[in-house]
């Protein structure tokens, strides 16, 4: 199929001659081009720029193209969701009423609640179960304009149900239109059954689990909740060291809660990112400028734990690649709005209009080692588009708590028209 995009006020293609991620006034380049079109064939961008010059430069795919017609709208890539706990059983607004009566976080999880409430219910949520729950919250991602997400496994804690949950996204991956990119999270928490143990579940996720993981291919990246009452900065460093043995890419949630020196972990470890971040040290923070560790920022998570935010606009300040995203799971951060998400960036964490939208597309497209396909409108990489029905870029986080998402194209297919899901995945 051949697409042609005509007539957008504007075409955000935050093409850059830089490769890798973005840092400082890099992020704030985002280059516009007014009244612009994209050529896509196949699943491929083709050409970016003025319709006369493409007209000129690829005269019989023009005249052949599908056309739509973005008069008044704003075409940009696909938004990349690179942090979420999507797979899993079960919802928990009862906790979350407790949180508003009083309740902190991490006394819920301390007393069977939290990710441990979860993960009863996702051992208990049968394989087509859990499929079909994904299916739908997919469905919601991509209708909010995201294009590729992340998930992680860790409701299981047993070999069998993290399986289960990254089997579920392989599955998702092979038939839903959304890219679903896995990360192995068995180090989520510590099983209730291991506590005062808790160096023998490091051992199972050492040599039992990771490289099961590794030889049925069901992950690309290794990631672990470093955080106080949780594993210690020295049991996250060996499960992510044996890890990387196997060929799985190490991510870290680091500082989320107390100051853990996480982030100090990230790049001492050569992880592609650090993620959360809220309480993040000046050492840590300058560590992972050095070793250009990529901070994946999640403020849906803060806003809804009413904790500090993450200190973005200082990381950027001091080099650090920052990416967005909504950490989507059913505790800390239950939305699929990534939109919503760019909002929080940009009113709690001091990031410009451009960062924003640097940080979930092209940085975040890095943060899960997709740098060079997607993320930007460039030829030759994925066409993963979509049309935003508003008149410039800055009214979408003017015209803020809203969904923008007019016409999602994925893979070259037009898959959302008019905000509608065109097929039941
Ligand atoms: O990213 N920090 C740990 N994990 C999740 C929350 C998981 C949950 O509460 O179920 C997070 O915030
Ligand atoms: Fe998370």
């Amino acid at each position: 199929m051949t697409v042609l995009i005509k007539n957008a006020n504007e075409v955000i293609t935050l093409k850059n001659n830089v490769r890798g991620p973005r840092t400082k006034e890099q992020m704030q380049e985002i280059a516009i081009v007014e009244n612009g079109s994209v050529l896509i064939e196949e699943d491929r961008i083709v050409a970016v720029g003025a319709l006369e010059q493409l007209e000129v430069d690829f005269p019989e795919l023009v005249k052949k193209a599908t056309t739509i017609d973005a008069s008044g709208k704003v075409v940009m890539p696909g938004l990349v969701d690179c942090h979420t706990h999507l797979v899993h059983g079960g919802t928990r607004e009862e906790e979350f009423n407790m949180r508003l009566n009083g309740s902190t976080y991490m006394e819920i999880m301390n007393t069977g609640g939290g990710i441990h409430a979860t993960t009863k219910r996702t051992r208990e949520t049968s394989f087509d179960e859990l499929y079909e729950k994904t299916r739908k919250h997919l469905d919601i991602f991509l209708k909010h304009g995201v294009t590729t997400v992340e998930a992680k496994s860790g409701y299981g804690l047993d070999w069998e149900t993290e399986k289960k949950q990254l089997e579920v996204a392989k599955k998702l991956q092979a038939t839903h239109d959304m890219d679903v990119i896995s990360t192995f999270m068995g180090a989520h928490a510590v099983p209730r059954d291991y506590k005062g143990r808790e160096d023998e579940f490091v051992d199972v996720l050492i040599h039992e689990m990771l490289p099961k993981v590794a030889e049925l291919e069901l992950a690309e990246f290794n990631d672990v909740f470093c955080e106080k009452g949780v594993f210690t900065p020295e049991q996250s460093e060996r499960i992510l060291e044996a890890g990387k043995a196997l060929g799985l890419t190490p991510k870290i949630h680091a500082d989320e809660i107390e100051p853990y020196k996480g982030a100090e972990l990230a790049a001492e470890v050569g992880a592609i990112s650090a993620e959360h971040l809220l309480v993040a040290s000046d050492e840590g923070i300058q560590k992972m400028a050095e070793a250009g560790t990529i901070a994946v920022l999640l403020p849906g998570t803060a806003f809804f734990l009413r904790a500090p935010f993450a200190r973005g606009r200082l990381m950027i300040d001091e080099g650090v690649p920052v990416a967005i995203s909504t950490d989507f799971n059913p505790g800390s951060s239950p939305t699929m709005s990534l939109p919503f998400i760019m909002n929080l960036a940009c009113m709690h964490m001091g990031m410009t209009l451009e960062e924003v939208l640097t940080a979930t597309t092209i940085n975040a497209a890095y943060a899960v080692n997709r740098g060079e396909q997607i993320g930007s409108l460039e030829v030759d990489k994925k066409a993963d588009v979509i049309i935003l029905d508003v008149a410039n870029y800055k009214q979408l986080q003017y015209f803020y708590g809203m969904n923008h998402t007019n016409t999602v194209i994925k893979n070259g297919q037009v898959v959302v028209q008019n905000g509608i899901l065109l097929k039941e995945q």
